[in-house]
């Protein structure tokens, strides 16, 4: 297997302001019209995107939220844990990757809303994932969590929201 680096040159990631590598691996031609969207799209969106993510054991994707539901498909690595706060502030996690023996899942959907981090449990280590959405990413339908705010509205998960938040 390719190293953590080796990955990066050849897939042409670059950072992500979340924490990780990504890189856009497709966007379809086809848009839809904002008038078309629910309100929290504030305009014409391609109908999907599609991203390489690789996160790697030294770091963490800090908590953010997406207007839309996101795919998440394993591709090689050791798994993920994503960690979930629903708008309700019911905390979940689920592990991403391919071990079934350890109830870990290749592929799911993060709702739209929900408050998300990931991380890598297993020391020296990377995972590399797909993530699709439909409408197509846009910056304007992210949020990155400001750690104060967040733990203000969840103070039942504050110490995670510390840990995985900048
Ligand atoms: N494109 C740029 N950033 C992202 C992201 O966080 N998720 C998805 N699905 N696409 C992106």
């Amino acid at each position: 297997m390719l190293t953590k680096e080796q990955l990066i040159k050849k897939l042409e990631l670059e950072k992500h302001p979340e924490g990780g590598f990504f890189k856009e691996t497709y966007r379809s031609k086809i848009s839809i019209s904002g008038s078309s969207l629910p309100l929290e799209f504030d305009s014409d969106r391609n109908v999907s995107t599609c991203i390489y993510f690789m996160l790697a054991s030294d770091e963490f994707s800090a908590f953010h939220k997406v207007n839309q539901d996101e795919a998440w498909h394993f591709y090689l690595g050791d798994s993920i844990l994503l960690h979930m706060i629903s708008p309700e502030g019911e905390y979940s996690q689920v592990s991403i990757g391919n071990d079934f023996g350890q109830n870990e899942t290749p592929q799911f959907v993060v709702p739209a809303q929900h408050w998300f981090a990931a991380e890598i449990k297993t020391e020296d280590s990377f995972a590399l994932v797909g993530c699709t959405v439909a409408p197509g990413f846009d910056f304007d339908d992210f949020e990155l969590a400001e750690p104060k705010e967040l733990q203000q509205i969840f103070p039942q998960h504050k110490e995670i929201i510390q840990r995985l938040t900048r």
